[in-house]
């Protein structure tokens, strides 16, 4: 297994694939780092579609000005569940039987979670969304992360149109897809992108 360091390091947006197939169960090893991932009371909200028919690879190039995506072997449509927020308080009762909150005030005051859970319910649709997403990011990254330990390159996509690859894929109003993620062997091996010095991302210590 790689090092996490070093898949840090190595990775890149990946643009140009191999054509050979990634196997069901390395997919497989792809989602369960995902399913692995933190989320917010543990709501588990973010949901995939993979798409690998070349059927459905074709219908995507109408979804995206991309023609890259739709040309890797397999691409992961990564959606947010609006109606998992609903489940809050069954992810904390379950957080709670798992000991998850023990010498915190979470443990002892069940209002701190209430008030929280209540706060949600409030919440409008764009701020569910952007909470959603943010969910759905992590567990994005853990498959983009995994995928360089298991020889795979990836691109996160959000170059394209969310609505028209909802219904391509045929699904329920509650989920909206927040990102592709094309995947497969590499075919390209580029230099590390640029980036900031630490200098300017630190504002301050204090
Ligand atoms: C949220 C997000 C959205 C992105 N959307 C696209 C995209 O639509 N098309 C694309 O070619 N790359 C996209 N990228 C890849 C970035 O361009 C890339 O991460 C950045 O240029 C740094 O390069 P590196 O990933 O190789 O380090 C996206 C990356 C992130 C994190």
């Amino acid at each position: 297994m790689m090092e996490l360091l070093k898949a840090i390091q190595s990775r890149r947006s990946i643009r140009k694939f191999k054509s050979n197939e990634v196997p069901d169960p390395v997919i497989k090893e792809l989602l369960d780092a995902a399913r692995l991932a933190p989320s917010g009371s543990n709501l588990q909200a973010t949901r995939f579609v993979v798409i690998k028919s070349p059927v459905e690879r074709m219908k995507l190039k109408e979804c995206t000005p991309l023609p890259f995506v739709a040309h890797a072997p397999v691409i992961i449509a990564c959606c947010i569940d609006r109606e998992g927020m609903g489940n809050t308080r069954v992810r904390y009762r379950e957080l709670m039987e798992a000991q998850a909150f023990v010498g915190t005030p979470l443990a002892d005051d069940p209002t701190l979670m209430e008030a929280s859970a209540k706060r949600r319910s409030s919440m409008d649709q764009a701020a569910i969304k952007a909470y959603l997403t943010l969910n759905a990011a992590i567990a994005i990254e853990h498959i983009v992360l995994r995928a360089v330990d298991l020889g795979l390159g990836s691109c996160w996509i959000m170059m394209f149109d969310s609505a028209k690859t909802k219904s391509m894929l045929g699904l329920e109003d509650r989920y909206d897809v927040v990102a592709l993620l094309p995947i497969g062997y590499p075919d390209q091996s580029p230099a590390a992108r640029p980036r900031l010095p630490l200098e300017e991302l630190v504002l301050k210590e204090v």
